[in-house]
């Protein structure tokens, strides 16, 4: 009925490339086997036992049933500018320069939201998150794209950086108003100095543009390597705003708890749209984040040594199975270059006969942007068992293919 009625901003969201992969893990499993799942970046264990002690407290007061505060209740947000203040020795006004989120995807989108006038044109390295881009395409605006390039381990090729950034700037048009960054880097694992963030600050006042940018992986870092912030270089603010969320570092994934801090024009015009959309989440959810920043922090170790174990044996096994990969500093993930004799069938095609034959799942790394092609993302949510079963698999596999080349 009514097909002259379209909805042209969903149909400009392409089909979900991992949907294809999920199909085939879906039929598999309903067939009886056994499918090793590396495709989805969904943290495997529950929130430390004090947050959710918290949250079954606080659900018990009558008082904490109604609307709550849609920027966040106070103390929530009191607690996210201390975490800045401790972590990074960075000021924040609670009222003006921090908003709690709903995770912190739906503080981007509704920040994008905000922001974004029709036509407005954002810069969103590739390959990216998907979301990172999208929200600018269902906010009317456009993303120029620009290829992240990094070295063997991971580390973002900084001068190429800044030469492909001044380029964009002098090819796309309109002028990008914002630039998205977001390291340690989904999908990946490309991590930055912090003299980085103070060449881009500079560049940012100069080319009169602002940044997002996202450190949902701050947390999970290897080898000494620390996640650095933009918000500590002097003047960030005037050009920034950063987000983070406790779905990675505390297992809080499904609570949905997040914040965006910074720059008071683009928080303000993020509490704003906030304040007409929703009423805040739950109080007994906020009550027990404040308690997850302001608490104990060894959970976040424990959470962190967990994927560090994970990631050595996974690119071990791997590696001695015939899959060559080197080592990420930082993330849940591995990006990991699909083996030659493999690499021109594409990464979805590469990423269904792993599947099919190894009964290993994976991103195809096309999901994330043509920059992703070559590779496949590996979600660090299997436990070491299942690495290593999933390394033999991989190792049958890549005997059996040689056998018949
Ligand atoms: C880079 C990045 N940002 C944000 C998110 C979303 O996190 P949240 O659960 O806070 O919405 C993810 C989730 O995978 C992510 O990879």
């Amino acid at each position: 009925m009514f097909d002259e009625i379209r909805f042209n901003k969903i149909d400009r969201l392409p089909k979900y490339v991992f949907a294809a992969v999920n199909e085939i893990k879906m039929a598999a499993r309903r067939a009886g086997e056994d499918i090793i799942d590396f495709s989805m970046g969904n943290p495997d264990g529950p929130a430390p036992k004090h947050i959710i002690d918290k949250l079954i407290e606080a659900a018990q007061k009558p008082k904490n049933h109604g609307y709550s505060a849609s920027k966040g209740i106070y103390k929530l947000r009191l607690a996210i500018c201390n975490w800045y203040e401790r972590r990074y020795g960075v000021a924040l006004d609670p009222e003006t320069e921090a908003v709690a989120t709903m995770g912190s995807k739906e503080g981007y989108v509704h920040l994008v939201q905000a922001i974004t006038n029709p036509g407005d044109v954002a810069i969103v390295p590739d390959p990216t998150y998907p979301i990172h881009s999208y929200a600018f395409i269902l906010a009317g605006g456009s993303v120029h794209k620009m290829y992240l390039k990094f070295n063997e381990n991971y580390e973002v090729d900084e001068e190429q950086f800044f030469a492909d950034l001044q380029k964009a700037f002098h090819e796309a048009f309109p002028k990008p108003k914002y630039l998205v960054v977001n390291f340690p880097h989904n999908p990946s694992t490309a991590t930055v100095t912090p003299i980085f963030y103070e060449k881009l600050v500079e560049l940012a006042k100069k080319e009169r543009f602002y940044i997002i940018s996202d450190i949902a992986y701050a947390d999970l870092t290897y080898d000494g390597y620390r996640t650095p912030s933009i918000l500590a270089v002097d003047g960030a603010k005037d050009v920034a705003v950063e987000s983070f969320t406790l779905s990675k570092s505390y297992n809080m994934a499904g609570w949905r708890v997040g914040f965006v801090v910074g720059n008071k024009k683009l928080v303000g015009a993020l509490q704003k749209i906030k304040s007409w959309i929703d009423y805040g989440m739950f109080t007994p959810i906020q009550v027990a984040a404040t308690v997850a920043l302001n608490g104990p922090q060894d959970c976040v170790e424990e959470i962190r040594q967990k994927y560090e174990k994970r990631r050595d044996v996974l690119v071990e096994s791997f590696s001695r199975a015939g899959w060559k990969i080197n080592k990420p500093k930082a993330t849940m993930f591995i990006w990991a270059r699909i083996p030659e004799e493999f690499r021109s069938m594409g990464s979805l095609e590469f990423s269904k006969k792993l599947l099919t034959e190894a009964k290993v799942a994976v991103s195809p790394g096309i999901g994330f942007g043509e920059g992703g092609e070559e590779y496949v993302r590996i979600a660090l949510i299997e436990n070491e068992k299942r690495i290593r079963q999933a390394a033999k698999n991989i190792k049958r596999f890549l005997k059996n293919y040689k056998g018949e080349a």
